[in-house]
Parts: structure tokens; sequence; C-alpha cells
């Protein structure tokens, strides 16, 4: 009915990391973000916005598993050092 489907909350984007929080807020001081750039380039850092990794909050590829089961295109918030 109307009344049944306007009641019913949308499917959950999280399904796994930290359900016993209200809200999953990850803080970085910017000194911590540059340590934890990639070691091999020393220069990036991604950001998981799947919620699908299981480095949450940093992406570990798990995006590609979703995109290429679901046609989604979801991908990581990646961040670069900046070289002086
Ligand atoms: Fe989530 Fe890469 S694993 S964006």
């Amino acid at each position: 009915t109307d009344a049944a489907s306007s009641e019913s909350k949308p499917e959950h984007i999280n399904k796994a990391i930290k359900k016993d929080v209200d809200k999953v807020v990850d803080k970085y001081d910017i000194e911590e973000v540059t340590g934890q750039c990639d070691a091999a380039s020393n220069k990036t850092v991604s950001y998981c916005r799947c919620w699908k990794s299981k480095k949450f909050p940093l992406c570990d590829g798990s995006h590609n598993a979703w995109n290429k089961e679901t046609g989604d295109n979801v991908g990581p918030l990646v961040l670069t050092k900046k070289t002086v």
C-alpha cells in the first residue's frame, strides 16, 4: 500500500562498518594524513567512499568488486601530498 511504502526506509549504504555507533565519523590531523601516504610513492592516500573497504576509512580496492557486481561507479577520495 501507499502507507506501507512511505514508511519503509531506504536501504543502508553502510552494511558492516561500526554499526554500533550513531554516526561513523573519522577525524584526522593533517599530519596523520601525511603519515598514511602510500609507502611506495609517499605521495597519496585513498579514503573509501563505497563503505565496502576492510580497511575503512582507507580504500582497499573493494569498490572494484562492487562496481563489477552492481554496475555502480563508486571510487575513493585520493589525497595527494604536495611535494616541495
Ligand atoms: Fe571503498 Fe575503494 S574500497 S572506495
